[in-house]
């Protein structure tokens, strides 16, 4: 509880960072920078080829979330819950303590706003931790994905489901691809922090697919900055390793037993 106060005590104060993790290794990076880690269903097409993020399972959640703790040791530890695993109140609680129970997280992330206020709502009230997610939701969006709140009707919807899972006491929303007039507006309505990945400067946060900005996927997504080419030092790594055996250079005296 401390960790969320201290996240929700961001807002207006400084931005607050959010990354991906699937594993451990990464996770213990990660740490040092973000004040979320979030094990994201993402992990779903970015190790798995799944063409949606609904084909994730909560025991995949669960194992990479494991992986996760290892390496999470300051920052906030938020796994999402997949697809189908929120439907009613009593699932919805069931396997949000399964998560807990298993990964020691900190909270877990549920997609959407008014539809599924109701097992929100009984989450907190059963004192889980919950961190909101609107805009463009991967796990029940259909066809291409495009940007949220060019309507008025989806302004509307979008500014009344935040105003709602505030209400409900959600300690902070993620807005996915969510137009910059109505991000700023969310943003400056709410007390609790916005966490934005394509939605505008004005969130009191951002987030990324760590494997994304790393450039380890390929992927054309327009909110998407490659910050560095890691692939590029992953291949020199192994060209060394393999230059090295096959000239018989590796394992020296050194190596060796
Ligand atoms: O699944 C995920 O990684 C996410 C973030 C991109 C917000 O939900």
């Amino acid at each position: 509880m401390i960790k969320i106060k201290k996240i929700i005590d961001k807002k207006n104060k400084s931005k607050i960072i959010c990354l991906t993790a699937y594993s451990k290794n990464f996770a213990s990076e990660i740490d040092k920078y973000a004040d979320i880690t979030l094990v994201g269903d993402s992990l779903g097409s970015v190790l798995y080829n799944y063409s949606t993020t609904r084909e994730v399972t909560l025991d995949e959640m669960i194992n990479h979330s494991k992986s996760v703790r290892l390496g999470v040791k300051k920052s906030l530890m938020v796994v999402d819950m997949p697809f189908k695993t929120y439907e009613t109140n009593i699932s919805a609680l069931s396997n949000a303590k399964k998560i807990i129970k298993e990964t020691k997280c900190d909270a877990v992330k549920l997609e959407g706003g008014k539809k599924i206020i109701k097992q929100i709502k009984f989450l907190i009230k059963n004192k889980i931790p919950v961190m909101g997610h609107l805009g463009l939701l991967p796990q029940t969006a259909k066809g291409k994905f495009k940007s949220k709140g060019n309507t008025p009707k989806e302004k509307k919807q979008l500014l009344n489901d935040a105003m709602l899972l505030q209400k409900a006491g959600v300690f902070s929303i993620v807005l996915e691809c969510v137009k910059t007039s109505i991000a700023k507006e969310i943003t400056k309505y709410l007390n609790i922090p916005t966490i934005g990945i394509g939605s505008s400067v004005y969130c009191d946060g951002q987030v990324l697919v760590t494997d994304d900005l790393l450039g380890l996927n390929e992927t054309k997504i327009k909110f998407v900055k490659k910050f560095l080419n890691l692939k590029k030092y992953v291949n020199l790594g192994l060209k060394k390793f393999v230059y090295e055996v096959k000239s018989k250079k590796y394992p020296s005296k050194k190596y060796s037993y």
